[in-house]
């Protein structure tokens, strides 16, 4: 293992090199990814989101419980944020490399849908999704208004919608703190991850199972791991590759170092 930071280092052109021969890539991507778009992470000091709001109070279905409109507010808040976050270089670049391999399947821990809107298909997203809430009785899915949440700020509460079947409190589509990950989602990542020839895990502290098991599972099979991240994390000690950098620093720069001839898929 080694650790480079320099653009166009040899690791990095080792690194394009290995996605080039890869048949079928996995990209696991966590809160980091979408931090240039501005929308905080969740542990980073200072700027997380869990070093500033407390989980229990806003992230359990216990929480929501207690009180629905200062959890409903504050995913609205959270909703109006990335709303108003453009995709960074870094979901774009993750975009136009999908379409450049043989095979490239993106597994998300985040809840925003800025891969989706940088333009890569087919998202796994373990932890649900801001944009897609439900009902918390009948979980038949609620339909959003359009265009902007009126939450101003974090923290002020606002009355969840109601369902238009069963006329029970819609909560946010996210997996909360003790509940399971949505079943297909978790069976689609495993099975991409038990076949994968290649995993890069950008932008994720690797703190938070069972989505942390994945980069493991893929070590057990002798795959190589790429990450990327600014800062150490948990799956450190298991990675082929570490580039201590910015995700939309590191990836355009791989992008670049990735042949012509792989530029198109074969059909
Ligand atoms: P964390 O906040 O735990 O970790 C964010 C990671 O992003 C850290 O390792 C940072 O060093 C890294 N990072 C920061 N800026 C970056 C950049 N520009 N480029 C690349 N990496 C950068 O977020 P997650 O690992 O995603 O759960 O957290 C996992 C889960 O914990 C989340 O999905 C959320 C949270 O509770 C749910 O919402 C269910």
């Amino acid at each position: 293992m080694s650790t480079h930071t320099q653009s166009e280092s040899p690791e990095l052109v080792s690194v394009a090199q290995k996605i080039c021969r890869s048949q079928r890539t996995v990209v696991l991507t966590g809160a980091g990814i979408s931090a240039e778009s501005g929308i905080p992470t969740f542990r980073d000091s200072l700027t997380g989101l869990w070093e500033q709001f407390d989980p229990l109070e806003l992230a359990t279905p216990e929480a929501y419980c207690r009180n629905p409109s200062l959890v409903w507010g504050w995913y609205e808040w959270r909703r109006m944020k990335v709303l108003q976050s453009p995709p960074n270089p870094g979901h774009l670049a993750l975009a136009t490399l999908a379409a450049q391999v043989p095979q490239l399947i993106l597994i998300t821990q985040n809840v925003d849908d800025l891969h989706e809107r940088a333009g890569s298909p087919a998202v796994l997203h373990l932890h649900g999704s801001l944009h897609h809430p439900r009902c918390f009785e009948c979980h038949h899915p609620h339909t959003l208004a359009p265009g902007m949440p009126e939450e101003p700020e974090g923290g002020r509460t606002v009355p969840p919608p109601r369902c238009s079947q069963c006329c029970g409190p819609v909560r946010p589509g996210v997996v909360w703190f003790g509940e399971s990950l949505p079943s297909l989602a978790w069976q689609q990542a495993m099975a991409a991850v038990h076949h994968c020839d290649l995993l890069i895990s950008i932008g994720t502290s690797g703190l938070v199972y069972p989505a942390a098991s994945l980069p493991e599972i893929a070590h057990k099979n002798n795959t190589p791991i790429i990450v990327i991240n600014p800062a150490p994390t948990e799956q450190d000690n298991i990675a082929t590759h570490i580039f201590r950098g910015r995700a939309g620093e590191i990836l355009p720069q791989l992008l670049k170092l990735i042949p012509h001839h792989h530029r198109s898929r074969s059909m």
